[in-house]
C-alpha cells in the first residue's frame, strides 16, 4: 500500500527535465531515456550503443589526453579529437623551419607521424554499479566530518582493492577508478585501458583549425575546422605500451563509420564523451553566489587584465606570440562566465532552483521527511557564512596568483640559504642548478617582465580597492609603509631588485649567491605571502566544505526520492555520458533566427587578411572559387563548415563524436553559443547548442586540401 503510495505520489511530480536535457549514464540509459531517443529518430538498438558483454559504440569513445574527448574512426586505430585538443602537441612539434601550427602537419606515410611522450588516450572497458559496496566501506569510517564518501584517493583506494593488484598486474595499462555520483549518493566504477603511444597525424593549419580565435570563440555562427588526426599504438599483442618503433598501429573493439549524407535541420544527433562539470543541483542560493562572487570577481578582473596584455600584444609581434595562448586561456573562462550570468538572470536560474526547493519541501513535510528541510537550510547558511571569505578567495586567486605571473617565482629557497650558510658546497651547487632551473621554468620563452609589471600593476590596485588593508596578504603592507601606497613604485621596485626581476638580477645572483640576497628578494616575499594567505583562505573555507558537502548530498538524494531515481541525470565529474537531441538553429534575439548549418560562404564572408584571426589560407580560397568540393559538399555549390545540435554538452566535450540516428559520425564537437553556457546550471532548450564541425568539412580539408586522402582509405565512408 505505501509503495503503490509514493508510485502515485511521483506520478504526480513530474521532473522538470526538458526534452533534450541531460548527460545520461550509459548503464542507466536503457531504462531512463531508450524509448524517448527512438521516438525521437534513432534507428539503433540500445546494446548497439552500450553493452557490458559485448562490442559497443561506446568502445569507440576515448578520453584524448587529460580533459578531451576522442573517436576512433578505423580499424587501425585512428583518432578525432579537436584542433584546440591537440594544439600543445602540434606546438611541441613546431618550430621556425617546421611551423605545423601555422602552416598545418599532415604525415604522409605512417613513419612519419610524430610520437608525443605524455599523450594518453583512455578506453572504458567496464562500468559496474559499486553502490552498495562503496556504501558498505564507509560505515567503516567513523569521523562524522570525514569526506571520504567523494575523496577520489579513498575511492581509489577502493577500486584496487575491489578489483585485486593481481588482477591490474597481469593486464598492463589497466586502471580502475571509482567515482561518486549525484553529490556521492551513487558509486560507479571504470575499469579503464590507457595507451601512452599516440602519434599526430594530421592538423590543419590554425587559420582553419582555429578559424575565427577568440572573437568567435562561445559564439555561433561558426566556421572553423577545429579537428586533429592521431593514431593509437599499441605493441605487437595489442597491449599498451610506451611508444617504441617495434609498436604497431592498434586494432580497437570498435570504429565509428563515417555519414556522408550530412545533416537536416530536426535531425535526430547524439554525443558521447566525457563532460567535466556542472552544476544543476545547485539551490537558489548557489546560483546567486556563484553570480555575485565566482562569475562576477572573474568578469571584472579578466576584463582588466586583459585590456593591458592586448595593448601590449597589439603593439610588439613578439609580445603577440608570447601571450597568444594565456590571452585565449583568459578569454575563454571569461567569456564563458558573462554567458553564465546572462543566463542566470535573463532566464531566472534563482527561481527556477527556488522553485524545485520549494516543491522539496512540500513533499518533504508531507513524507515526514525533516533532514530535507534542514539540508536546505544548512546551505542556505553556509552560503552567507562563506561570503566573504569566498570573495577573498575568488579575488585572491583571479587578481593575484592567475593574474600576476611573477606570484609564480620559485619560492622555496631555504635549502639554499642553508647550504650558503652551512658552506656546503655540494648541496650549495645542486641547490642553485635547481634555483637556475626553476627561474628558466618560470621566465620562460613566452614570459615577457615588462607585461608581466603592467599586468601587475593594474591588478593590484583593483585588488586593494577591493580587499580592506588588513584581510591581504601581510608582505602587501609594505606597499604603504614603504611606498606610501604607490603600487607602480612597488612593482617597479620589485622588478628592479628581485633576483628574478630580470635575467640580468638573476645571472649577478648566480654568479655570488648569497643569504642576503635570498631571504630579503621582494618578489620571493610577495609569492611567498599569497601563498600563505592562500592557504589560510582555503583552510578557514574547509570548515564549510565538509558540511556542505553534506547538506548537498542530502539535498540531492532528496530530489531523487522525490521524482523517483530514474529521472534525473547526475552532475558531469568527466565520466562517459551520452546527450541526444536534434539539429537545430535558435532565435538568440527578436526578430533574429540562426541556421544551423555554416557554409564556406561564411569562411569568406569572415575574411580579413589584416586580422590574424580571419585569414583565410590561399588554397582554401582556390577550393573555394573552384568550387571543388568532390563527394562532400552539399550540391548546391556550398560547402558544409559547421552546424549546431541541441545536445546538452560541456566542457570536456572537446572532441566528442556526434553520430546520426544510424550511430555513424557526422561531426566532431568543439563549442557551444555564449547563450548556453548556462546549462551547465539550468538546461535552456531554446539557446543552448553544442557547437560541432561537419564530418564532411574533416574529410575535405585531408583530402582536398591537405591532399592525404589515403587517410580516408582506412575510414567507413557511408553515403546512403
Ligand atoms: N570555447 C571552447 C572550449 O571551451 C574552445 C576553447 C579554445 N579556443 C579558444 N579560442 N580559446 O574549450
Ligand atoms: N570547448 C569546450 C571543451 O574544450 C567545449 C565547450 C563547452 O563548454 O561546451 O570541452
Amino acid at each position: 500500500m505505501k509503495r503503490l503510495l509514493s508510485i502515485g505520489l511521483s506520478l504526480l511530480l513530474t521532473s522538470p527535465v526538458w526534452a533534450d536535457e541531460g548527460m545520461w549514464l550509459l548503464p542507466l540509459l536503457k531504462q531512463q531515456k531508450f524509448p524517448e531517443m527512438q521516438a525521437l529518430g534513432l534507428k539503433l538498438q540500445d546494446y548497439d550503443i552500450y553493452s557490458p558483454d559485448s562490442a559497443s559504440i561506446k568502445d569507440a569513445v576515448v578520453i584524448f589526453g587529460g580533459g578531451c574527448t576522442g573517436e576512433v574512426v578505423s580499424p587501425d586505430g585512428l583518432v578525432l579529437t579537436n584542433h584546440h585538443c591537440g594544439y600543445g602537441q602540434i606546438q611541441q612539434h613546431s618550430s621556425v623551419e617546421h611551423d605545423y601550427l601555422t602552416d598545418g602537419f599532415w604525415a604522409m606515410t605512417r613513419a612519419e607521424e610524430l610520437p608525443n611522450p605524455g599523450l594518453k588516450v583512455t578506453f572504458i572497458d567496464k562500468i559496474e554499479d559499486v553502490t552498495e559496496y562503496v556504501l558498505e566501506e564507509l560505515k567503516k569510517d567513523t569521523d562524522p566530518n570525514s569526506m571520504n564518501y567523494l575523496s577520489p584517493a579513498y575511492l581509489n583506494g577502493l577500486a584496487v582493492e575491489k578489483t585485486g593488484e593481481k588482477y591490474l598486474q597481469d593486464h598492463p595499462g589497466t586502471e580502475v577508478e571509482i567515482k561518486a555520483f549525484y553529490g556521492g549518493n551513487k558509486y560507479y566504477m571504470f575499469t579503464k585501458k590507457i595507451y601512452p603511444d599516440v602519434r599526430l597525424v594530421g592538423a590543419p593549419p590554425s587559420s582553419i583549425g582555429k578559424f575565427g580565435a577568440d572573437t568567435d570563440n562561445w559564439m555561433w555562427p561558426r566556421h572553423a575546422g577545429d579537428f586533429t588526426v592521431f593514431r593509437i599504438y599499441a605493441d605487437v599483442n595489442g597491449n599498451p605500451a610506451e611508444y617504441s618503433e617495434s609498436n604497431v598501429p592498434l586494432r580497437p573493439k570498435r570504429w565509428l563509420k563515417i555519414s556522408l549524407k550530412g545533416v537536416q535541420e530536426n535531425d535526430f544527433a547524439m554525443m558521447m564523451g566525457f563532460p567535466g562539470r556542472t552544476n544543476k543541483y545547485y539551490t537558489s542560493w548557489e546560483v546567486a553566489e556563484r553570480r555575485d562572487i565566482d562569475n562576477t570577481v572573474r568578469i571584472n578582473v579578466r576584463e582588466i587584465r586583459q585590456q593591458v596584455m592586448l595593448e601590449e600584444m597589439l603593439k610588439d609581434p613578439v609580445v603577440r606570440i608570447q601571450y597568444f595562448s594565456k590571452y585565449a586561456g583568459s578569454t575563454n573562462a571569461y567569456k564563458n562566465s558573462i554567458g553564465s550570468n546572462w543566463a542566470i538572470n535573463k532566464r531566472n536560474f534563482e527561481e527556477v532552483k527556488r522553485e524545485e526547493q520549494d516543491k522539496l519541501l512540500v513533499w518533504a513535510a508531507r513524507m515526514n521527511k525533516p533532514e530535507y528541510k534542514e539540508a536546505l537550510s544548512v546551505l542556505e547558511q553556509i552560503v552567507k557564512d562563506r561570503k566573504d571569505l569566498r570573495f577573498r578567495s575568488w579575488m585572491l586567486d583571479e587578481a593575484i596568483s592567475r593574474g600576476i605571473e611573477f606570484t609564480r617565482v620559485p619560492s622555496s629557497v631555504e635549502g639554499l640559504s642553508t647550504a650558503i650558510r652551512q658552506k656546503d658546497t655540494e648541496t650549495r651547487k645542486n641547490e642553485l642548478e635547481r634555483l637556475k632551473n626553476g627561474y628558466e621554468r618560470f621566465a620562460d620563452k613566452d614570459y615577457s617582465p615588462v607585461v608581466d609589471a603592467k599586468v601587475a600593476k593594474v591588478l593590484l590596485k583593483e585588488y586593494r580597492r577591493l580587499i580592506p588593508a588588513d584581510k591581504q596578504p601581510a608582505y602587501f603592507s609594505t606597499i604603504d609603509k614603504q611606498f606610501k601606497g604607490d603600487v607602480d613604485a612597488f612593482v617597479d621596485h620589485l622588478f628592479k631588485s628581485s633576483i628574478f626581476g630580470s635575467e640580468d638580477n638573476f645571472r649577478k645572483f648566480y654568479q655570488h649567491p648569497s643569504v642576503k640576497g635570498l631571504e630579503n628578494d621582494p618578489m620571493i616575499l610577495f609569492a611567498q605571502a599569497v601563498q600563505q594567505e592562500k592557504q589560510a583562505l582555503a583552510d578557514a573555507l574547509k570548515d564549510f566544505d565538509a558540511a556542505y558537502a553534506n547538506a548537498h548530498r542530502t539535498y540531492v538524494r532528496g530530489l531523487l526520492e522525490m521524482y523517483g531515481d530514474q529521472a534525473n541525470f547526475p552532475d558531469a565529474n568527466f565520466s562517459l555520458r551520452l546527450t541526444y537531441g536534434q539539429v537545430k538553429g535558435y532565435a538568440p534575439r527578436d526578430a533574429v533566427y540562426y541556421d544551423c548549418q555554416t557554409t564556406l560562404e561564411g569562411v569568406m564572408e569572415k575574411e580579413d587578411p589584416d586580422n590574424w584571426e580571419f585569414v583565410v589560407p590561399e588554397r582554401l580560397k582556390e577550393l573555394y572559387q573552384a568550387k571543388d568540393y568532390g563527394q562532400y559538399g552539399l550540391g548546391n555549390g556550398r560547402m558544409p563548415v559547421n552546424f549546431c545540435a541541441t545536445t546538452h554538452s560541456t566542457g570536456g566535450n572537446s572532441g566528442s563524436p556526434v553520430l546520426n540516428a544510424n550511430g555513424e559520425l557526422i561531426g566532431i564537437n568543439f563549442d557551444r553559443n555564449w547563450e548556453g553556457v548556462g546549462g551547465d546550471i539550468q538546461y535552456l532548450p531554446d539557446y543552448q547548442r553544442s557547437i560541432i564541425v561537419d564530418i564532411r568539412y574533416v574529410l575535405f580539408i585531408i583530402d582536398k586540401y591537405a591532399g592525404a586522402g589515403y587517410l580516408l582509405n582506412e575510414m567507413d565512408l557511408m553515403d546512403q
